[in-house]
């Protein structure tokens, strides 16, 4: 971990100093953080908070020297830090983020952004009136998968898009106080804001509750202008993990299969054209199926990526990709395909 050192005002690193960060939330995600921003030479770890005294016994093992405190009100108002990463469950993310904000501090939060619209275009707006900083934890936009899959949509390999196909299940985790469309799908949905330009149109999504009064598996379907049709398939209750995703478009088609550790993205010069003769009942299908090959793919811990881009944001006022108006994109959709559930999968307009 780096050493601390002063700061202009607080939330406002000269540059070249070190960011100094408090972190709420040590439970599965919260050592992630720890580890990745405690490797950073632009960070330095003030104060780890967990209101849980067992997490808090995790820490110190890990971490001997580590400050460590059971009150976040604590980090939120400590003058010694700059920026607070929030890795609490979602229904706490709004009302520790405005106090992170209201205190001054650059916020690191972790997706979903909030569990209302209205929370987060409060955050937003607090963001901006204070010129801080917030990003939110969409991970997957620093993989080197999506960077590529990115790359080859806007060089125009693939051609127009038609779909974005994605399953991503698996057997639990169950989180107890978000249904498995807040939990699985800001991935997706994060990730096709992050490569798809074209603002989606509606939203209509189906599920299903089996165990503790949350949705376990749903689909949902997002429809984009142009014809292309996104569709997400979230489950906990899969035997097996599957985390692929299908990407046509017109000229190529590719699959990109997170769990391959060597070939996770294979492009196909497949597709198919149709031609018109003269009545309708000639159609000319021909299908056309060339080579596959599998692009490199930067093999990164993609959250030291994110994380160091956030220091270098902060340090030097760069805009964010992941900022709070992404996350509040990603809340939109999740609340319009939790509407959407509500009413049996009628289509909600966005
Ligand atoms: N980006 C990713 O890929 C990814 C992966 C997993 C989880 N997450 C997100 O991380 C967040 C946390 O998920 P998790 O699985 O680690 O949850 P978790 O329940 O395992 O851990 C949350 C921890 O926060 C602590 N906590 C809750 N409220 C607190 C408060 N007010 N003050 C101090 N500590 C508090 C709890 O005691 C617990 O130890 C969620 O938003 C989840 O969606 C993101």
């Amino acid at each position: 971990m780096g050493t601390a050192v002063s700061t202009t005002t607080q939330g406002q690193p000269a540059p070249g100093n070190v960011i100094r960060f408090g972190i709420i939330g040590y439970g599965y995600w919260g050592p992630n953080i720890v580890r990745n921003l405690g490797s950073l030479p632009g960070a330095s770890i003030e104060s780890l908070c967990d209101k849980r005294a067992h997490a808090l016994r995790r820490a110190s093992q890990a971490y001997p020297t580590l400050k460590l405190s059971s009150d976040s009100r604590e980090l939120i108002r400590s003058p010694q830090i700059d920026a607070i990463a929030v890795v609490t469950p979602v229904w706490t993310h709004y009302s520790l983020a405005k106090a992170v904000l209201e205190n001054g501090k650059h916020l690191f939060v972790e997706k979903p952004f909030t569990s209302t619209v209205a929370q987060a275009e409060e955050l937003v707006e607090l963001a901006d009136k204070h010129n801080l900083k917030i990003m939110v934890d969409h991970t997957f936009l620093f993989t080197g998968a999506v960077r590529k899959i990115r790359q080859l949509i806007d060089e125009g390999t693939l051609g127009n898009l038609y779909y974005y196909d994605s399953t991503r299940v698996n057997l639990g985790l169950f989180q107890h106080d978000v249904n498995v469309i807040w939990d699985l799908a800001p991935h997706d949905l994060s990730i096709m804001d992050f490569l798809i330009a074209p603002r989606p149109e509606a939203v209509c999504a189906t599920g299903q509750k089996h165990l503790n009064g949350y949705e376990d598996v749903a689909f949902i379907t997002v429809y984009f202008p142009e014809r292309l049709i996104a569709h997400i398939n979230v489950n906990w209750l899969s035997p097996v993990k599957v985390r692929t995703t299908l990407i046509g478009g017109e000229k190529k088609m590719l699959v990109w299969n997170d769990l391959d550790t060597d070939e996770k993205l294979k492009v196909y010069d497949k597709g198919v054209d149709i031609s018109n003769q003269e009545d309708v009942y000639d159609l000319l299908v021909s299908y056309r199926s060339g080579d596959m090959w599998a692009p490199q793919v930067e093999q990164v811990e993609a959250l030291n990526i994110e994380l160091q881009s956030f220091l270098d944001c902060i340090t030097n006022n760069k805009p964010i990709v992941n900022d709070g108006r992404a996350g509040l994109q990603v809340v939109r959709m999740l609340a319009a395909a939790s509407n959407s559930v509500a009413k049996k999968g009628e289509l909600i307009y966005l």
